[in-house]
């Protein structure tokens, strides 16, 4: 089978990607299919490059990335492409045409809100992941809550407004503090910060502002953090995550050894399937479909389970969350990766 896997892009998470995206792509090598590596920003902008060549094949030729120590400057990115903001790249959409199918490797804005799904449909392409739709549901955390309150689950009481028209006063009227900021549609806890005393709600909100998105801003849930990966509709075990201090912040999520995964997740048997069901529920109700993943909160107290949000390209290096809930369930990496590319099909 001919893959390219997708990776990179505009995004301020395109160098994590291009990480995951080395790794998916090798794990299709080994299993003996043609892969081409293409950054979606970034295209083939040589036009004498025979885009047949960027195929590779077989193990000894595997793609190396190492993550930069500082985040990309997507402004230098674009100075180096001549001044060029079109996010999908030359050439990006012939390669893709040439392969069986598309293997997502995207984080971020650009790949997780259904724009890059909804142009591979244009052109008939297969690709992994959700449809464009739930992309764009599951990507929204405003809209994905409205729904899924909306179908009668807990999800902490929130409101969202503009950057630029939220006030401390008027999140003091509404919610109040203890509660939580962040930009509707980021990921890897950007923009995220929780908020124990009113004086420090101002620099919360500044900070999600800083995002260009509008705010949502949400009680604070007190309870075990889990996280469910499903796949093909049917949720993963359960991971339970322990940060050492504070919550689950951008610094907490990719430092090694400052979080603990509890895998499976020391609940019992009936309150797993319970939040394994809640999670295959939540993913039908925000029309995710192939794979994803559920942020959860289990609150002793009310015996019950909270929505935090959804994830609908979740991260793929071998060290990442849903991998090692297939782990887990005794899919190895190479396989889970495989299995995702056989299941790519076009939205029309
Ligand atoms: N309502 C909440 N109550 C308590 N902690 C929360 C709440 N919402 C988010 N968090 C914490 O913030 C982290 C990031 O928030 P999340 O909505 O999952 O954003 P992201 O898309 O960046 O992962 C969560 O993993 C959790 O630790
Ligand atoms: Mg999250």
């Amino acid at each position: 089978m001919k893959t390219v896997v997708l990776g990179g892009g505009l995004s301020p998470e395109r160098d994590v990607s291009l990480s995951s995206s080395s790794l998916i792509a090798n794990a299709l090598l080994r299993k003996g299919h043609k892969v081409a590596l293409v950054d979606l920003y970034d295209g083939i902008e040589d036009d004498k490059i025979s885009l047949e060549t960027l195929f590779r094949e077989g193990t000894s030729d595997e793609y190396t990335y190492k993550v930069p120590e500082n985040e990309p400057d997507l402004e230098k990115i674009i100075a180096d492409h001549g001044g060029r903001r079109e996010w999908v790249g030359p050439r990006v959409l012939e390669i893709c045409k040439m392969a069986d199918s598309v293997f997502l490797g995207l984080h971020g804005s650009h790949g997780e809100n259904g724009q890059v799904q909804a142009v591979l449909d244009s052109a008939g392409v297969k690709y992994t992941g959700c449809n464009y739709l739930g992309c764009a549901i599951a990507m929204d955390k405003d809209l994905s809550k409205a729904l899924i309150a909306g179908a009668g689950y807990r999800t902490a009481k929130w409101m969202t407004r503009p950057y630029d028209k939220i006030t401390v006063g008027k999140v003091m009227e509404e919610l109040g503090v203890p509660c939580v900021v962040k930009p509707i549609g980021c990921g890897s806890s950007c923009g995220v910060s929780v908020v124990k005393k009113e004086e420090e709600l101002q620099a919360a909100l500044d900070y999600a502002a800083s995002f260009k998105q509008l705010i949502l801003v949400e009680a604070f849930i007190t309870g075990r953090e889990i996280t469910i990966g499903v796949l093909d509709g049917e949720a993963l075990p359960i991971i339970e995550i322990r940060p050492h201090e504070g919550f689950y912040d951008y610094k907490n999520k990719y430092q090694a050894g400052l979080t603990d995964h509890l895998c499976p997740a020391p609940i019992d048997e009936e309150h797993t399937k319970r939040a394994q069901k809640l999670a295959e529920k939540f993913f039908t109700i925000l029309r995710m479909d192939s794979y994803g993943r559920i942020d959860m909160f289990y609150d002793e107290a009310l015996d019950d389970f909270w929505f935090i949000e959804a994830n609908n390209l979740p991260g793929m290096t071998d060290t990442s969350l849903v991998p090692e809930a297939a782990g887990a369930a005794g899919i190895k990496y190479d396989d889970l990766v495989e299995r995702i590319a056989l299941s790519a099909r076009s939205g029309e």
